[in-house]
C-alpha cells in the first residue's frame, strides 16, 4: 500500500500520483509510505520502500517551490529496484496541455519547453509532443477563447454492458427509463437553450450509446437541435449494431457532422473477451454504411490495453482501421476505474502498454495523422495517455474546447458537468449533475435552479 502519512492536502493528493506512477508495485502490494512534516521554514521528508529509508530536509519560503523540489528528489534522486521509468518527470495531472498552456503564456515557448525539461524533468519527447498539440490547439482555439458556448448532451443507456467499462449506463432496453429520462433531458435541454442569448458554437451527443435508445426518443432531442447552426456537431454512436439504414436517414435531416463508430480493437477474439458483442466486419459495416449514406466526419474510438493484446493484436487493429481512413482515431489507453469488473476480478495488472502507445504514435505519423488533443486519467495503464490523432483539418473542436476550458461547457443530462469560463478565458465555475437517475429525475428542481443562479452570475 501507498500512504501518505503526513503532508498539506495539496501535497497528500500530488505525491499520492507521482509515487503511484513511479513504485506502482506498491500501490497493491507491500509498504511505502511518504512523511513530509513542516517545521518553521523546513519541511522534513522521509520517504520508506519496504525496508529501505530515505530522507531529506528541504528548506523553504514557498510550499509550491517546495513540493516541486520533494517531487524531484522522488523522481530524480531517489533509486531503488522496484522503481519504473517514466518520460512524464513529475508532471502528474490530468490535463496537461492545459499546464502547458499557462506556462507559455507566462514564459513563451521555448523558455517553456525547457522548463519542462529542466525543472519538471519531462523526456524532450513528451515535452515536444506537448508543445506540438499546445501549438495546434492554440492556433484553432485562440478566436474563441472566452467566447460563445458549446453544448454537452448525456445519453447514459447502452445495449449491453462492457465488461472494462465503468461508466454509469443504463441498460438501453428499459424503455419506461428511457421515457422517463428523455422527458427531463429535454426540459433541461429547452431551459439552457433559453436561457442562453446565442447559439452554441459546438454541439456533443455523448454517452452511452445515444443511437442505441429507440429512434422516436432520439428524434425527439434532435428536433429540439435542428433549428441551431453549430460549426461542428457529433454524435456519438460507438457500437457498430446502433447503426442502420432507417438511422442514417434519420441523422441526415439534422445538422450533424460527425459520428463515432468505435471498433475499441479489431481483434475479433479480444471483442469477445470484453463482452463487446459485435466483431470487426460489424464495424466495417457500419463504417461503409454512414460513408455511403451521409457525409459525416467519423472518429473511430480505441483502447490499447484489452484482453492479452499485445504489440501483434495491436498492429493488425491499427492495420483494418486505417485502412477504413476515418477522419479522427482516438486511441485510449485501459483505465481501470474501481467500478469496472475487470478490476474487480483481476485486479491492477501491468501491460507493456508503453510499447503499445509508442507503436501507436509511429502509426498514426506514418499514416498521416496528427495528434491534436491528450489527457491522462488516474488510473490508466502503464501510465499512459489518451490521444486523439487527426486527418490534416478535421481537430474536432469540441474535443479541444471540452478539455482545455476554451469557453464555457454547457453539460445537459444525468451526470453531465458544466464549466463556465469568463471572457477572459478563466474557469469561474464547474458543477456537475446528479450521476444516477433517481436523483436526476426527482431531484430535477435543483438541477435547473442550480443552472438558473450560474448562468445568471457568470455569463
Ligand atoms: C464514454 S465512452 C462511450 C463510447 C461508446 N459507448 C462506445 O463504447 O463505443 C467513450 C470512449 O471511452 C473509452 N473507454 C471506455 N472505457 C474505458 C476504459 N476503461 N479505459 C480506457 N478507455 C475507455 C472507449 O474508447 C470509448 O469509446
Ligand atoms: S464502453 Fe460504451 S457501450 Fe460499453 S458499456 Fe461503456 S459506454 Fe456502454
Amino acid at each position: 500500500m501507498i500512504r501518505i502519512v503526513k503532508g498539506t492536502d495539496s501535497e497528500i493528493h500530488t505525491f499520492y500520483e507521482l509515487l503511484r506512477i513511479y513504485f506502482p508495485y506498491y500501490e497493491t502490494s507491500g509498504e511505502l509510505f511518504l512523511s513530509i512534516e513542516t517545521k518553521e521554514n523546513i519541511k522534513k521528508v522521509v520517504l520508506v520502500i519496504g525496508d529501505d529509508r530515505f530522507e531529506k530536509d528541504f528548506v523553504f519560503s514557498d510550499a509550491y517551490v517546495a513540493k516541486r523540489a520533494i517531487a524531484s528528489w522522488i523522481v530524480r534522486d531517489i533509486d531503488h529496484e522496484s522503481k519504473e521509468d517514466c518520460l512524464w518527470g513529475t508532471l502528474t495531472g490530468t490535463r496537461p496541455i492545459k499546464f502547458l498552456q499557462k506556462q507559455r503564456s507566462l514564459l513563451g515557448d521555448e523558455k517553456t519547453k525547457k522548463y519542462l525539461i529542466d525543472e519538471y524533468l519531462l523526456s524532450p519527447y513528451i515535452a515536444n509532443l506537448l508543445m506540438e498539440i499546445a501549438l495546434l490547439e492554440s492556433e484553432k482555439t485562440d478566436h474563441i477563447k472566452g467566447k460563445g458556448y458549446s453544448l454537452y448532451i448525456h445519453i447514459p443507456f447502452c445495449p449491453t454492458r462492457c465488461d472494462y467499462c465503468s461508466y454509469p449506463t443504463i441498460r438501453s432496453d428499459n424503455t419506461d427509463a428511457v421515457v422517463l429520462y428523455m422527458e427531463h433531458l429535454l426540459k433541461e435541454l429547452d431551459f439552457v437553450l433559453d436561457e442562453m442569448e446565442e447559439e452554441p458554437t459546438t454541439i456533443y451527443i455523448g454517452g452511452g450509446t445515444p443511437t442505441s435508445i429507440p429512434k422516436p426518443q432520439l428524434k425527439r432531442l434532435l428536433d429540439h437541435l435542428s433549428h441551431l447552426n453549430p460549426v461542428e456537431f457529433t454524435l456519438e454512436a460507438g457500437r457498430p449494431e446502433t447503426i442502420d439504414e432507417e438511422l442514417l436517414i434519420m441523422l441526415r435531416d439534422y445538422p450533424i457532422t460527425r459520428i463515432s463508430i468505435n471498433p475499441q480493437t479489431m481483434v475479433d477474439e479480444t471483442l469477445e473477451k470484453v463482452k463487446r458483442p459485435h466483431n470487426k466486419e460489424d464495424i466495417k459495416r457500419a463504417y461503409y454504411k454512414v460513408r455511403e449514406m451521409t457525409d459525416f466526419e467519423i472518429n473511430m474510438d480505441l483502447i490499447l490495453g484489452l484482453g492479452d493484446e499485445g504489440i501483434p493484436q495491436v498492429a493488425h487493429t491499427f492495420d483494418e482501421v486505417i485502412d477504413l481512413n476515418p477522419e479522427n482515431i482516438t486511441v485510449h489507453v485501459l483505465s481501470l476505474k474501481n467500478g469496472s469488473k475487470l478490476f474487480e476480478n483481476e485486479g491492477v495488472y501491468t501491460k507493456n502498454i508503453r510499447k503499445m502507445q509508442n507503436y501507436s504514435m509511429k502509426r498514426m505519423a506514418e499514416s498521416g495523422y496528427h495528434p491534436y488533443y491528450l489527457y491522462r486519467q488516474k488510473r490508466i495503464m502503464g501510465n499512459g495517455s489518451n490521444i486523439g490523432f487527426s486527418r490534416e483539418g478535421h481537430d474536432n473542436l469540441y474535443n479541444m474546447i471540452m478539455m482545455e476550458e476554451i469557453h464555457s461547457v454547457i453539460g445537459v443530462g444525468m451526470s453531465s458537468t458544466t464549466k463556465l469560463v469568463d471572457e477572459t478565458g478563466k474557469t469561474v465555475s464547474k458543477f456537475s449533475n446528479f450521476r444516477n437517475m433517481r436523483d436526476y429525475t426527482e431531484r430535477f428542481g435543483e438541477i435547473i435552479d442550480k443552472k438558473k443562479k450560474h448562468l445568471r452570475e457568470v455569463l
